[in-house]
């Protein structure tokens, strides 16, 4: 039960896994487990930047998924060794862009400026980014996890036009449920959630996606919260049937 008009979306984050082969093999088992997943939800692959490219082609023609990267340069080109820009990603089919992701927050030190940055270029090319939020252990044990990931989002969308607000999408990942199999409670999750979409205008259509340890046997749980339109997924979206399994559950009982 998700917010009137608002779109659900399941995005499912590779990080450092798989060659550009081992993601082509994940495309021609998950295509066709396509017709057992209900179509009220988006579905969105996240590979490493070295299969981004043979996904895409393999999914040609394949409307129903789409294919994000997992971060970007905030730089249209130039002299910046090792980057990616959002151009090289759209040129080859990319759709979304994960930014702010924790990973890329604590272990490269990105911060809150360079998130908005990247926003600001994934809009302008065309792209939809997924913007991740959340708190740390010790943030939220002093209580604070609500004001961390308010400042978090302000700070990521800062200046933006309205219209522009309403292109993103928002990831709740608070940093202890990540990778550990600890997961937030879903009530917890949906009121710092509530917190997140009451914290600027213009998020009311936006959809937040929950992630830390999503699963099949909680995401449904997580789903049927008011402020919960769906998930950003790590470890549970490696292998083809149980991401399948997966999307299947977190649309069970939903709205179509
Ligand atoms: P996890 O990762 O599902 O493996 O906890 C989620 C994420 O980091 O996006």
């Amino acid at each position: 039960m998700t917010g009137v008009g608002v779109r659900r979306v399941v995005a499912g984050n590779w990080k450092m896994h798989k060659t550009a082969d081992e993601a082509v093999a994940f495309v021609d088992a998950f295509l066709p487990l396509l017709p057992s997943i209900p179509e009220s939800v988006d579905i969105v692959l996240c590979p490493p930047f070295t299969a981004l490219d043979a996904v895409c082609r393999r999914l040609r023609g394949h409307d129903r998924v789409n294919v994000g990267a997992q971060t970007m340069s905030w730089a249209q080109n130039g002299a910046f060794t090792g980057e990616i820009s959002a151009p090289m990603l759209t040129d080859i089919g990319v759709r979304y862009v994960i930014l702010g992701h924790s990973e890329r927050r604590q272990l490269f030190n990105e911060t809150d400026g360079d998130v908005r940055r990247k926003v600001v270029a994934a809009l302008t090319n065309g792209l939809t980014p997924i913007v991740a939020v959340g708190e740390t252990l010790a943030e939220r044990e002093a209580g604070t996890a609500d004001d961390c990931v308010t400042a978090q989002t302000r700070a990521a969308l800062d200046g933006l036009a309205p219209d522009a607000t309403a292109k993103i999408v928002l990831a709740y990942e608070p940093i202890w449920a990540i990778g550990t199999g600890r997961n937030c409670d879903a009530g917890d999750a949906d009121a710092v959630m509530h917190a997140i979409r009451t914290c600027m205008r213009g998020l009311e259509r936006v959809p937040i996606l929950y992630g830390g340890s999503v699963k099949i046997d909680n995401v449904f749980d997580y789903m049927q919260r008011p402020n919960i339109d769906g998930g950003l997924v790590g470890g549970a979206s490696l292998d083809p049937e149980g991401f399948a399994a997966l999307l299947r559950a977190a649309c069970e009982g939903t709205r179509v």
